[in-house]
């Protein structure tokens, strides 16, 4: 981080002159809760430390120059919908200031420069990073007065809005809420949430990127999330948080095979969350480290959002008698999240790496991961 302010910093001085102010906003894992968020269920979220950092000045215009420094691209745009940016990036920052307009924040011209080291495609949320950095940031400079959750809220409708991208809150809720040693349990129907202090000892937490990003046509995640919309309305639901599986049994004629195994994923996906809470609660990482696979073999047979891959590094996880380990994020790609005893780790990892680079030509990465703040001015 602390090369990256100095490097923000100066590139903001050099280009735009003095008086830039930083901040800082994370990317996150998640331990177990995938896909549920969209369904009102829960998630088990923390922020890392890898995020956006971003030096910003208003600048007393209507007019925004926002430069990437890893993109070593500037972006150009007004405040109306009129006036959107060129580049793909900078979306989701001029979907930020939209959001919190329309949220009644009187946000003027800006200028602003960021970088960032979230792995992009790791399904660690950079996106979210960004726009969390931008929404907590333009938030306090413009005085707009939105409390944190609804700064979570404007992230999430960015991506909706400006995006393409129906995701649910978890990614900007973990961005903005992070805190330093403990992940959060937040259900997603009532908003509730509660930090966990996760320091399992004698275990080690970590992700192992496959570099790997499937590209697919269409927008899968969207359109998992209309399956689930779909079986909900059938079993008359707001949610599918809640239904059982008799329940989904009782219609599985009215519904496809596809939507039926989707929602066999999800309803599932509920009671492991709920099941990790207590093995949390009991410090019993074994029980943790099960439920981990258990959903990750979900993912991908019944959800269908894993790939050979994530599988494969799974597999070799399972072989080398690792507690646990599952895709993380999303899907199609990324990382997975292990949970592995510290005199396992170093021969996991060894034998991670051998055997992914004989069969897919290079090595995954590896992040421990460093459980951290949120959003934050630096
Ligand atoms: C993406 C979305 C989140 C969540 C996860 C899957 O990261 O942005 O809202 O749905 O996928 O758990």
């Amino acid at each position: 981080m602390k090369n990256m302010q100095t490097q923000v910093c100066e590139t903001f001085a050099a280009r735009y002159g003095e008086g830039g102010q930083l901040f800082a906003s994370p990317g996150r894992i998640n331990l177990i809760g995938e896909h549920t968020d969209y369904n009102g269920g829960f998630v088990f979220p923390g922020a890392v430390d890898k995020g956006i950092v971003a030096a910003i000045r208003p600048n007393h215009t209507n007019q925004c120059r926002v430069y990437a420094i890893d993109m070593q691209e500037e972006a150009l745009f007004g405040l109306t919908e009129e006036e959107r940016p060129i580049p793909s990036w900078a979306f989701y920052i001029f979907g930020v200031s939209r959001e919190l307009q329309k949220r009644g924040g009187q946000v003027g011209g800006f200028d602003a420069v960021f970088a960032g080291n979230v792995p992009l495609g790791a399904g660690m949320s950079s996106s979210a990073a960004l726009e969390s950095v931008f929404a907590f940031a333009l938030n306090e400079l413009f005085g707009c007065g939105v409390d944190k959750f609804e700064l979570a809220r404007v992230g999430q409708s960015t991506e909706h809005n400006y995006c393409g991208v129906k995701c649910g809150i978890m990614d900007q809720f973990a961005s903005v809420f992070g805190k330093e040693g403990c992940l959060m349990r937040l259900d997603c129907r009532s908003m509730e949430y509660a930090y966990f202090p996760f320091r399992p000892a004698g275990y080690r937490l970590f992700l192992l990127d496959s570099r790997v990003k499937h590209q697919l046509t269409g927008s899968p995640y969207n359109d998992r999330r209309l399956s689930c919309e779909h079986v909900a309305k059938v079993l008359g639901q707001e949610f599918l948080r809640g239904a059982t599986m008799e329940q989904l049994e009782a219609v599985r004629g009215e519904i496809s095979e596809e939507d039926y195994k989707r929602a066999r994923y999800v309803i599932g996906e509920e009671s492991r969350v709920l099941d990790v809470c207590e093995a949390l609660e009991q410090g019993d990482y074994e029980r943790v480290g099960k439920r981990m696979y258990e959903t990750h073999w979900g993912m991908s047979h019944d959800y269908e959002v894993s790939c050979e891959e994530l599988d494969f590094l799974v597999e070799v996880a399972e072989a080398c008698g690792v507690s646990g380990s599952r895709i993380m994020g999303g899907g199609f790609g990324g990382c997975t999240i292990n949970l592995v005893k510290e005199e396992l780790y170093d021969a996991f990892v060894a034998k991670a790496k051998e055997a992914f680079a004989a069969r897919y030509g290079h090595e995954p990465m590896v992040y421990n991961v460093v459980i951290s703040d949120g959003a934050r001015r630096l």
